[in-house]
């Protein structure tokens, strides 16, 4: 489609509007001024015809004379014409009658074969100027046809008059009308021009690029619209980066951790098969080295699992009633069989409440939780208390995980919940751990409608505390 820009709309409209507005009416004007005034003229000069009958019957004058006579007085020309169309006087007196043609066939005694008089304008050869013609016929001995002529020159001089009027009426509407579109252009194309130019730049990928608001109508109203579908974009854009970004972090990171138990495994089998195999004081060390990473990779792969059926939405958890506390005594009975060689840790539950602890959860997941977090209160403690607290708040019932352990800084208190985030003594004094567990359990407390909560002072101790509806 071949575009027509809204410049040339204009002008053609402002073509339109000159020539239907402006030049046609003054045509139909002119046509008819001009019908009427031939009218005029015409009335005027059968009077004047009659009246020179009159003159010429009643004055005992020959009538060549009268002609000449009558002519005189009033100006106009007058023609006498014989029945043949022979020209027996004419009044101007720079035409010599013999040369004159048959008047027969003048267009104004032709028409009179219809009417009682002929009218005739045209442009007169003999005298080099365009007259009106009125001829009458009478009944006199010689003369058949009395024609009385006047010049169009006044006529003329006011048609030209009217003609150069008109014509500067139309250079100034005209030039009115240039200002006009000028000002139309300037008001409502450079305005969207610009807009125009901007979103063009926004297609170019120039999202921080915004529209000016210059006026406050449609035009401001689209540039405003086009900056904040521009924002959007941008908004969305940047979400997508971000969302890009943390995803290849995420790759990176677990790449980084499947690599490392896998190097050390890779290790110790290449040095086994290397000679070690037979040497009885590092075999047995170096498969039970072995059997560790590979449970490292195992536990890895599992909460990657989890994480990535969190992230596509594919971990249901279905929230039915159940009593919770039966589960936690189980995870803390087995953690107490793990730790049973450190005689350092004491690990116990606090039930302030005196009824079961029902909840609406889900066993499997709140199993996680709890196992993440008295898990972690293991880790990061070398010695002192665990507890598990329950208590029993109206709606809900409060759960606390709290230990005597390490504590968190408070820089990395803010990041713990993000994924592979580490401290860096856990990631120094601790190989065990991947950095996935807090993100899964904050993951399955907000899918009960609910939040997981830390406090943790250095050296001294943490807190994970959480609530369950009721059920
Ligand atoms: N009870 C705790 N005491 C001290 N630090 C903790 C505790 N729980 C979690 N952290 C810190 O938060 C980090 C993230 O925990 P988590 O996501 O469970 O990963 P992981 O236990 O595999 O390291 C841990 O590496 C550790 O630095
Ligand atoms: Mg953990």
């Amino acid at each position: 489609m071949t575009l027509i820009k809204l410049r040339q709309k204009l002008f053609l409209l402002l073509f339109a509007l000159l020539s239907v507005g402006l030049v046609l009416p003054t045509y139909v004007i002119n046509r008819t001024i001009d019908t009427q005034v031939k009218t005029e003229i015409t009335n005027s000069l059968l009077s004047h015809n009659k009246a020179f009958e009159l003159y010429s019957r009643s004055s005992n004058l020959d009538i060549g004379i009268a002609a000449l006579n009558f002519s005189k007085q009033t100006g106009l020309r007058v023609t006498l014409i014989a029945k043949d169309g022979k020209v027996i006087a004419e009044s101007d007196s720079n035409i010599v009658l013999n040369k004159m043609d048959n008047h027969l066939n003048r267009p104004e005694v032709q028409n009179l074969k219809n009417m009682d008089y002929g009218v005739s304008v045209r442009y007169s050869n003999t005298l080099k100027k365009d007259f009106i013609y009125v001829a009458r016929m009478i009944e006199a001995n010689d003369v058949s046809y009395i024609r009385l002529a006047q010049t169009m020159d006044f006529a003329q001089t006011l048609i030209d008059l009217r003609t150069t009027n008109q014509n500067r009426i139309v250079i100034i509407v005209a030039a009115i009308l240039f200002v006009f579109v000028f000002f139309v252009d300037k008001w409502i194309n450079n305005p969207i021009k610009k807009i125009v130019n901007v979103a063009q730049e926004i297609k170019a990928g120039k999202w921080d690029r915004r529209a000016d608001i210059l006026s406050n109508d449609e035009i401001g109203e689209l540039a405003e619209n086009i900056n904040q579908l521009a924002e959007k974009i941008e908004n969305d854009l940047n979400k997508m980066k971000k969302m890009s970004d943390v995803r290849s972090e995420f790759l990176t990171n677990v790449t980084h951790e499947l690599k490392t138990p896998i190097s050390s495994i890779t290790g110790y089998l290449e040095t086994l098969l290397n000679g070690a195999l037979n040497d009885e004081n590092v075999n047995t060390v170096f498969l039970k080295r072995s059997l560790k990473n590979s449970h490292r990779l195992e536990a890895l792969v599992t909460d990657l699992v989890d994480i990535s059926r969190i992230e596509t939405g594919e971990m249901k958890i279905d929230l039915t009633p159940i009593n919770i506390l039966p589960i936690i005594e189980e995870i803390v009975n087995e953690a107490k069989l793990r730790i049973k060689k450190r005689q350092d840790i004491e690990i116990e539950i606090v039930n302030h409440s005196k009824n079961d602890i029902m909840v609406n959860s889900n066993s499997d997941r709140i199993r996680q939780v709890f196992d993440n977090l008295i898990s972690n209160a293991i880790r990061y403690s070398e010695r002192g208390k665990i507890s598990i607290v329950i208590e029993d708040d109206k709606e809900e019932y409060l759960f606390f995980v709290s230990d005597t352990g390490s504590g968190i800084n408070e820089e990395s208190l803010s990041r713990i919940f993000e994924r592979f985030y580490r401290t860096e003594d856990a990631r120094t004094k601790f190989r065990k751990g991947t950095g996935l567990g807090l993100p899964i359990v904050k993951h399955i407390i907000e899918a009960h409608n609910s939040s997981i909560n830390v406090d943790s002072i250095e050296g001294k101790g943490t807190t994970f505390s959480f609530a369950l509806m009721k059920s």
